[in-house]
């Protein structure tokens, strides 16, 4: 195996949807089952020449405690907390399933990321500071790493001129330059919970570190495409 100084670091965030339970998942545990073996067997095949590090979102579970907890009165920085907890829950079944190609632990800061490396093991991530989403953090990472890649596999086929889930007729970019999609994002919400695709934060980050990143589709097929620098579905932001 390559040594991990000489291999090439690719963060990926896997959104929180490809973790969220639903009720096929709880009748029939193999179809979960087969969602976390499906993205392990693409990270795996590729681990011998790529260091690779993964942040997995919260998803639909995340929102929904965060939704319970304000109802119950939690202050919106023990919300984000909650919600990184979440993402963590997800890091371990991943870790779970990925078993030796992956570091044990979850990191709980950026130096952590950067010591567990040294493993030379797929390294998972949930969320780590309040204040943030998982996109934000994955891309703090790429920029602590220095990363030569930042793939975002998110619940849409890419960065569209508008939001798909509400608007048919929105347009999928196939490339975006990353000026035009900070006019675009500007207006998102910063409540906890509900922090979408490429935050502010994020792409702060990606600006001034310039950091080449994909916004791409969610499935280990697109994955692994994207990951090897092939034809994949979704957007290119050019930093
Ligand atoms: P996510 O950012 O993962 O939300 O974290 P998500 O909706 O699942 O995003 P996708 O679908 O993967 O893109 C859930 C919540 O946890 C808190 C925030 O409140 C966020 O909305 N969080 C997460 C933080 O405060 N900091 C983090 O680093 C990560």
């Amino acid at each position: 195996m390559v040594d991990y100084l000489q291999k090439k670091r690719i963060v990926i965030k896997l959104s929180g949807s490809i973790f969220s339970l639903s009720d096929t998942h709880v009748q029939d545990s193999n179809n979960y089952y087969n969602i976390f073996k499906q993205y392990s067997d693409v990270l795996i095949n590729l681990t011998s020449n790529v260091q690779l590090i993964v942040i997995t979102g919260g998803g639909s579970i995340a929102r929904l405690y965060i939704k319970f907890a304000r109802k119950l009165g939690l202050d919106e920085a023990s919300l984000d907390l909650l919600g990184i907890a979440i993402s963590r829950v997800n890091a371990k079944l991943l870790i779970a399933s990925l078993g030796n190609y992956a570091y044990p632990e979850i990191p709980q800061s950026l130096d952590e990321v950067s010591r567990f490396m040294e493993s030379n093991k797929i390294i998972v991530s949930g969320g780590l500071h309040p204040g943030q989403s998982t996109n934000a953090t994955s891309a703090l990472i790429a920029e602590k790493t220095r990363a030569s890649e930042f793939i975002n596999a998110t619940d849409v086929n890419g960065i569209y001129d508008s939001d798909p889930r509400k608007n048919n007729d929105a347009q999928l970019f196939e490339k975006i330059e990353l000026g035009k999609l900070l006019t675009l994002l500007l207006k998102e919400s910063s409540m906890a919970g509900e922090y979408d695709l490429l935050d502010i934060i994020a792409l702060k980050v990606i600006e001034r570190s310039k950091i080449r990143t994909k916004v791409i589709l969610a499935n280990p097929n697109n994955l692994s495409n994207a990951i090897q620098g092939r034809n994949y579905i979704g957007t290119e932001v050019l930093p």
